[in-house]
């Protein structure tokens, strides 16, 4: 199947020669095409330029066409961060935090990732597929095109075991592009309340073995937080993981500087989450890493937590990626339109830094920065087109609006008008 978009507006993250992500202030620039067009053979990128250089690509007849004047054409979001596999909501936590708890007070009490693993354990893996696919659904809408899911509301291994199997049904019901984590080392259950040590063991003597058996997972990650994870029990569990073929991600520095980051710059990880307690030490230490760095504007925000810094760490020549932490806990929202909002207003990211974040560096974050997260010839046919809009940056200047109006994914229309 041949399609053309053709007359955009402009067509945004534009590459010649792919980059794998990138860093401090390359993150400034965004290549961009304007009045250009966009060509897709079956589920690839084939070619794009400039309307007025338009010859055609030789031979190129069947093809559906796509008129996109006054709009803006950009590669599909990456969101390489969610928990979007559960299992009811918790907006009466909401309640309570709005009242005065705590985060932390409300985990102590029994509630925070305890409350979604009871209900996960009680759910059947149709249940969990159906409502997953619906948020799935929605935030296929909203311009994301590969999204990467966290298990970590089973916390036994028969329920961990089933979140994975979830996710990886859930590949094949779905366009996205999806990328599975293990992460049994989310909190300790209550049942090993006592004795964390045993549930360590459970989590490398048992569950790895048998996530590796049925490939299950790419990564490994571990909440390190005080009363969770610490940095020794997060360094041992990742490198366990990574003999069973999983590669390490780290919710790190969320809720106090806790050695998260350190730990997951010395295993190796692909990515660092969360950051809001990121200090000078942790910057010095990414930047002699490979590791990126990513913040989750939605949790900090839902949270109230002071936010990472992630104008220091560009400014410091590193990268980073933004990703939206979809979960129903501490960011109930898969929204990425939102995440870009939130990058500019409250990180002072300038539109061409967060769409970055957004795209070639979540990418990276996943391991999808070679077929993912940019428009370049050879690459996945991810794209989305937008309503009429005056410019790039009218996306996050328009928070809470959704201005995504025509998806396509592996080359194929999922919605238009
Ligand atoms: O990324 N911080 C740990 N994990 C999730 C929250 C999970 C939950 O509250 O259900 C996060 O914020
Ligand atoms: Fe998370």
């Amino acid at each position: 199947m041949k399609l053309l978009i053709k007359n955009i507006k402009t067509l945004v993250q534009v590459e010649d020669e792919p980059k794998l992500k990138v860093l401090g202030d390359e993150m400034k620039k965004l290549n961009c095409v304007q009045n250009a067009w966009l060509a897709i053979e079956d589920d690839k990128i084939v070619g794009f330029g400039k309307m007025d250089d338009w010859e055609g690509i030789s031979d190129w007849t069947n093809l559906t066409i796509i008129d996109a004047s006054d709009k803006i054409v950009m590669p599909s979001y990456c969101d390489s961060h969610t928990h979007i596999v559960y299992a009811g909501s918790r907006e009466t936590e909401f309640v309570d935090r709005i009242s005065g708890l705590t985060y932390e007070q409300i985990f102590e009490r029994g509630g925070g990732i305890l409350n979604s693993a009871k209900k996960l354990q009680e759910a059947s893996e149709e249940e969990l597929i159906e409502s997953a696919l619906k948020r799935l659904n929605e935030i296929m809408r909203q311009g994301t095109g590969a999204v990467e899911i966290k298990s970590g509301y089973g916390l036994s291994t028969e329920a961990e075991l089933k979140m994975l199997r979830v996710i990886k049904k859930l590949k094949s019901l779905t366009p996205l592009t999806i990328k599975a984590t293990f992460l049994g080392a989310h909190a300790v259950p209550t049942e090993y309340k006592n004795d964390k040590r045993k549930y360590i063991d459970l989590l490398i003597n048992e569950m790895m073995p048998k996530i590796a058996a049925e490939k299950l997972a790419d990564y490994c990650d571990v909440f390190c937080e005080q009363n969770y994870f610490t940095k020794e029990e997060t360094v041992e569990i990742l490198t366990a993981a990574k003999k069973h073929g999983m590669t390490p991600k780290v919710h790190a520095e969320q809720l106090s500087n806790f050695g998260g980051v350190l730990a997951g710059v010395e295993v190796g990880a692909i990515s660092v989450d969360h950051l809001e307690f990121v200090g000078d030490k942790e910057i010095e230490a990414l930047k002699k890493s490979e590791t990126m760095p990513t913040i989750l504007p939605g949790a900090a925000f839902f949270l109230s937590l002071p936010l990472p810094p992630a104008r220091k760490m560009i400014d410091a020549g590193l990268p980073v990626a933004v990703a939206s932490d979809y979960n129903p806990g501490s960011s109930p929202s898969g929204n990425m339109n939102f995440m870009l909002s939130l990058c500019c207003v409250q990180y002072k990211m300038t539109p061409e830094e967060a769409i970055n974040a957004a795209t070639i560096n979540s990418a990276y974050a996943m391991d999808l920065s070679k077929t993912h997260g940019s428009i370049c010839v050879g690459k996945q046919a991810n794209v989305f087109i937008t309503k009429e809009i005056p410019s790039y940056g009218f996306i996050p200047y328009s928070f809470g609006s959704n201005l995504v109006e025509t998806v396509i994914l592996n080359g194929k229309v999922i919605s238009g008008d």
